[in-house]
């Protein structure tokens, strides 16, 4: 018998695979409201994690396409796999011990979602090195909204160069057709000295936006403009900006 999640879960540490279930929760928020009731039956996650949020969401909604999710941690795609199982998901949620950027050009996907790494950085030498977002923690984000899908339901962090990125999304032909925002504590992995005193020098280039307490995160539902589409870009960026 397989052993179960929780057995699984005891023996990491949250430098073996990502844990924050603040911030997971939110996302599988974000999915059930923007993107599972939607109408997108084709979804590519980068990230997947230990598949928890898509698992929430799919046990809440009535979303009936497949999910194929890349991830590169080996441990974290085990539990994810044991979860699937477990909730009888499998026909559902597709979990790829792959690179995203591999293999995400065998599926045609109308939908792609991410919790992307966005911790900044100088370099990877953090706790988790998957979840370095570079330089301004945006890299990755950027190159994910690069890659010109219909939909893009991604994860911004107002410590990580967010006014940049979205102004970025719509020049490459995107409007921001929905968001959801939440309040976070700093975590294990923003709180590590040297990505704090980082995230410290980005709000003096006005790259990072916070207060003593609490950052920002955004759900944003990113769709190719087209005429029908209300671009609500300014108001978020007034909204993630505000601290
Ligand atoms: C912030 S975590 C989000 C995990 C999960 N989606 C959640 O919200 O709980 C980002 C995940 O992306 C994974 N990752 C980083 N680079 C990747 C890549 N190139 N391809 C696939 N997964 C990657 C990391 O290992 C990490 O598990």
């Amino acid at each position: 018998m397989s052993p179960s999640r929780s057995e699984l879960l005891k023996s990491y540490s949250p430098q073996d695979l990502f844990s924050c279930p603040e911030e997971s929760q939110f996302y599988s928020q974000c999915l059930e409201k923007m993107v599972f009731n939607g109408g997108y039956d084709r979804v590519i996650e980068f990230g997947a994690g230990d598949g928890s949020p898509i698992i929430s969401s799919l046990l809440k909604t009535r979303f009936s396409g497949v999910i194929h999710g890349y991830e590169l941690n080996a441990t974290a795609c085990e539990v994810a796999r044991n979860r699937i199982d477990d909730c009888q998901l499998a026909g559902q949620y597709k979990i790829h011990n792959q690179c995203f950027f591999a293999g995400y050009s065998e599926i045609a996907a109308n939908c792609l979602i991410a919790n992307p790494p966005y911790i900044p950085a100088p370099d990877n030498r953090i706790y988790l090195p998957a979840l370095h977002g570079g330089i301004d923690g945006a890299t990755l984000t950027n190159r994910l909204l690069a890659l010109g899908c219909e939909t893009a339901m991604l994860m911004i962090s107002a410590y990580s160069n967010p006014v940049a990125t979205i102004q970025r999304a719509v020049d490459q032909g995107y409007s921001v057709t929905n968001f959801m925002i939440t309040p976070l504590q700093f975590g294990y992995y923003s709180s590590e000295p040297k990505v704090r005193d980082w995230i410290t020098q980005l709000r003096q280039q006005n790259k990072a936006f916070y207060s003593a307490n609490i950052y920002f995160l955004a759900g944003v539902l990113f769709q190719r403009k087209s005429s029908s589409l209300t671009d609500l870009s300014s108001e978020l960026i007034k909204v993630i900006t505000v601290l």
